[in-house]
């Protein structure tokens, strides 16, 4: 496939499993897509928490960097806080529960919460990806919004029948399955029946 249809917006939030985000925007990059990122405060926090960074200021990797654009998050002026603007799909990941809350309530605090509302209102691909457990009945009213509205709601799961082996493994299963609701085809790891 090749990188057409637009740049893929990715919102970070403070949810845990940054490491999900630091992947699927290195493969993108990598790939050749343009990547338009947004970190929330608190998105930022948790990656100085889980991230390995080796005293790198920059999670993003190299190849490919020059594809990416960051936006700080009260940027409501970036080109994804508009319904003109053409964008493939974006993905929130991980998925803080007061994010969701906003999303799904229409609320619109910060740019990850407007590109998800516009990417709702233009039925553009959105992918979210919740991070809590245990879920409360809040959280999960909240998803059933999101998902009835025509997000993909792709929870961090990853299939032990896959016989993963490291970290590497659980991570990049995520990251395919979040690429396939993008539409993006990969082979991060070996399908069943494949
Ligand atoms: C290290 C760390 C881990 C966190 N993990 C989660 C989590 O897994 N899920 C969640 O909903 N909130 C988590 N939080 C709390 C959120 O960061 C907090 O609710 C924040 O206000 C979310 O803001 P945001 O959605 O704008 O990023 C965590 C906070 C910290 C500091």
């Amino acid at each position: 496939m090749s990188a057409a249809g637009g740049p893929v917006m990715v919102g970070v939030t403070g949810a845990s499993g940054a490491v999900y985000a630091q992947r699927l925007v290195r493969h993108l990059l990598e790939r050749g897509f343009e990547v338009l990122l947004s970190v929330s405060k608190a998105g930022r926090l948790v990656i100085q928490e889980e991230l390995d960074l080796g005293g790198a200021e920059d999670p993003w990797g190299a190849a490919g960097r020059e594809r990416l654009r960051v936006f700080p998050e009260k940027d409501l002026s970036a080109p994804f806080c508009s319904g003109s603007f053409p964008f493939r799909g974006m993905a929130v990941v991980p998925a803080s529960m007061g994010t969701v809350g906003a999303i799904a309530n229409g609320v619109c605090l910060n740019n990850i919460h407007r590109g998800a509302d516009v990417a709702l209102k233009e039925r553009i691909p959105l992918v979210i990806v919740p991070r809590e457990t245990p879920l409360s009945a809040i959280h999960l009213e909240n998803l059933l919004k999101l998902a009835r509205s025509g997000a993909v709601v792709l929870p961090p799961s990853p299939a032990f029948y896959q016989k993963p082996r490291s970290m590497d493994d659980l991570v990049d299963f995520v990251v395919s399955r979040v690429l396939d609701a993008l539409g993006v085809t990969n082979d991060l790891y070996r399908r069943w029946g494949g």
